[in-house]
């Protein structure tokens, strides 16, 4: 049976799966239930000066039906008075001594620093998450991402913190910069023992059309949020790679954003993180989306033959390259399961105003299955992605005879690149 046991960045818990600070962290009543329905950790909601938040303060992106494929929200940070918390989180790691417990921090000065990383540690915390991300509100007043944009501020706050905490310091990092790697590297200069991303995407979720208010709407008003939800799980994806594959950062990693199951979480795994964090679908379905997470991943596990998260953390790596270093000469092209195919004709749609103009109907006009010309097809998936049917339309590899050639390595030297197609 293989272990679903973590060590992030010296924190352990008996799964990877951590509550996001967020609401569903917000009090010690809802952590405990979290626990009690599985999860292995959680960060509790970030705590500071108590703020006084808006209302309303959360949008959401329905697609096509769905309840809310992204998500936005214009809270702050806790709104409950610290001696609250604090006592809460001393119940919770009193009852849960198994579980982890790490306490998000966000303020100002030096002092304040010192005063609550050492609350947080006397109320037993497992360790302490500085909250270097919101991007609303917080980030006005000189904290969240305002910090987490320029690394000399993210790395002397973390050495403050490394100076004052004796337990595990995690770093959480903004997405809104240009390029992660020097924030997380300037989280690992401070000393930070791991880094946590990604915190929520600077955004405006949508505008009302009658009104002429963008939302949410407080009073007739409304401000830019951060994003979040499944929409913005390749943000993440990207920077927690870009982080794991660069040969200068060798801290932990705990994934965060848009993780909905447990397939989502593995591939926050198989890109280096040692912990997930949740947030935006456990408040859409509840704690009880992790039974399902804890169980498809063991059973992933299983099916691939490990025995331990360590044994697969980070193991796609290896195939993340820059774009230079992709072999230009490798050929797929679009073949149709004519067994399979309902003659919908929608990859033909896509094809012809979307890609490559190479899916051409049947001649026979009572022929709904079209036919993929293969001398023409660029092999870019897109009628793959549109086909209702799984598995209908499969990229198979053309063995076109011509060597591997990179943009990097092997042009230069005069390689041979194959005929280009599409480009009629
Ligand atoms: C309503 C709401 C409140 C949040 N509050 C905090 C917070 O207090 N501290 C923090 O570090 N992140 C906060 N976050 C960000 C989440 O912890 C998480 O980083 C982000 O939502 C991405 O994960 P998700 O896609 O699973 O939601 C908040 C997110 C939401 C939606
Ligand atoms: S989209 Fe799929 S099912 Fe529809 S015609 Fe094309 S191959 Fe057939
Ligand atoms: S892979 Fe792209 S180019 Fe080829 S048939 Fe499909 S849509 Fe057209």
């Amino acid at each position: 049976m293989p272990s679903l046991k973590t060590n992030c960045a010296g924190i352990t818990s008996p799964n990877p799966f951590w509550l996001a600070s967020a609401p569903p962290s917000n009090s010690g009543e809802q952590v405990q239930r979290a626990f009690d329905a599985g999860w292995g950790g959680a960060v509790w909601k970030t705590l500071g000066q108590p703020i006084q938040n808006v209302s309303s303060r959360f949008g959401a992106v329905r697609w096509r039906g769905n309840s809310g494929v992204g998500f936005n929200n214009i809270e702050l940070i806790t709104d409950r008075p610290l001696e609250t918390n604090f006592r809460e989180i001393y119940e919770t790691k009193k009852k849960y001594p198994d579980n982890a417990l790490v306490v998000s921090l966000m303020v100002e000065t030096r002092e304040e620093w010192r005063e609550i990383i050492k609350r947080s540690e006397d109320a037993g915390a497992d360790g302490i998450e500085l909250n270097f991300g919101c991007p609303h509100g917080m980030c006005e007043r000189g904290m969240g991402s305002a910090v987490g944009q320029e690394p000399k501020i993210n790395e002397r706050i973390t050495s403050w913190a490394k100076e004052f905490s004796s337990i595990p310091v995690l770093v959480k990092l903004t997405p809104n910069v240009g390029d992660i790697v020097p924030h997380g590297l300037a989280a690992q200069a401070g000393g930070g023992d791991g880094v946590s991303l990604i915190n929520t995407v600077k955004s405006i979720i949508g505008v009302d059309i009658d009104s002429f208010v963008p939302k949410p709407t407080v009073g007739g008003k409304s401000s830019n949020g951060g994003y979040c939800g499944a929409a913005v799980r390749p943000i993440a994806l990207h920077m927690v790679a870009s982080l794991s594959r660069d040969p200068r950062f060798n801290i932990p990693l705990s994934g965060i954003g848009g993780i909905t199951n447990w397939r989502d979480a593995v591939e926050f795994i198989l890109l280096g993180s040692s912990s997930v964090q949740v947030c935006t679908e456990v408040m859409l379905r509840g704690y009880r989306i992790v039974e399902d997470m804890n169980e498809g991943l063991l059973n992933y596990m299983r099916d691939h033959g490990f025995e331990t998260l360590d044994d697969m953390i980070g193991k796609a790596i290896p195939s993340v390259a820059d774009w230079g270093d992709l072999d230009l000469n490798y050929e797929i092209v679009a073949e149709i399961n004519s067994e399979t195919c309902i003659g919908c004709q929608v990859c033909l749609v896509a094809c012809h105003d979307g890609a490559h103009q190479c899916i051409h109907a049947d001649p026979d006009p009572n022929v709904r299955i079209p036919i993929v010309d293969l001398d023409e097809c660029v092999g870019c998936n897109l009628c793959q992605i549109v086909c209702p049917v799984p598995e209908c339309i499969q990229m198979v590899e053309v063995a076109n005879g011509f060597s591997p050639a990179t943009w990097n390595e092997h042009l230069g030297a005069g390689a041979q690149l194959r005929p280009k197609k599409g480009s009629h």
